[in-house]
């Protein structure tokens, strides 16, 4: 076997370290090190190029203009900002309406209506709403002022802890405003994304129901 491939299958178990096999490794660790050096240099040019492109786009906060429930509301927050959050904490008045519970997706709490149509308000940055209308639950309507189903909700008593109620109120009233006499099945599809922790299911429906003209009472 030559000496270079026994260096190449061992090199630790020869008794002198091959001098060779030290510069081909130390060669191979400086050639590494320029890669990845030159990696860096090229995401920091790629860096300082998009800055420079769009500055707002990567650095702090930024500024920008909703509508949200018929208003042009100004907002500042850092652009990975989610409706979610910059309704509750960067509107001014805060809109807490809207609740935040799981934050992923998955309970239907956070529900507003974008351009109409319901969604959740903690999949979407807020900067990507410019240009929409946001409609959350306080634009529906307010204490002393509710929406026939904000009311129907309140004489149904339809809800207990309240956290779900804004969600189930914004995606059935979307439902409402597409077909004012949507059946109970409508009305279950419509609330599918929307859970209750707390089992008030049959009052929701029997209170949107009540407000569905041609529902069944
Ligand atoms: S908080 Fe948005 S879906 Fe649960
Ligand atoms: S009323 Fe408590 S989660 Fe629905």
């Amino acid at each position: 076997m030559s000496d270079s491939s026994a260096d190449a299958q061992d090199p630790q178990s020869s008794s002198k370290l091959s001098r060779r096999w030290f510069l081909r490794g130390a060669g191979g660790v400086a050639a590494g090190s320029a890669f990845a050096g030159g990696l860096a240099q090229q995401a920091e040019a790629a860096r300082a190029r998009s800055l420079a492109a769009a500055p707002e786009v990567l650095e702090g906060d930024i500024e920008f203009e909703l509508s949200i429930n018929g208003q042009r509301m100004k907002l500042r927050c850092e652009p990975r900002t989610t409706l979610l959050n910059a309704l509750r904490n960067h509107c001014e008045p805060p809109l807490t309406g809207t609740k935040q519970v799981c934050d992923r997706g998955n309970c239907g709490a956070c529900t507003v209506h974008v351009d109409g149509r319901p969604a959740n308000a903690c999949l979407m940055l807020a900067v990507d709403l410019r240009g929409r209308e946001v409609r959350t639950i306080e634009g529906l309507g307010a204490p002393g002022a509710l929406n026939p189903l904000q009311e129907s909700f309140w004489k149904h008593d339809a809800q207990m802890c309240g956290f779900c109620t804004p969600g189930f109120v914004m995606s059935i009233q979307a439902c409402l405003e597409k077909q004012p006499n949507a059946s109970l099945e409508q009305i279950k599809r419509a609330c599918s994304g929307n859970i209750c922790r707390c089992g008030t299911y049959p009052a929701v429906f029997e209170a949107a129901l009540a407000v569905a003209k041609g529902g069944a009472r």
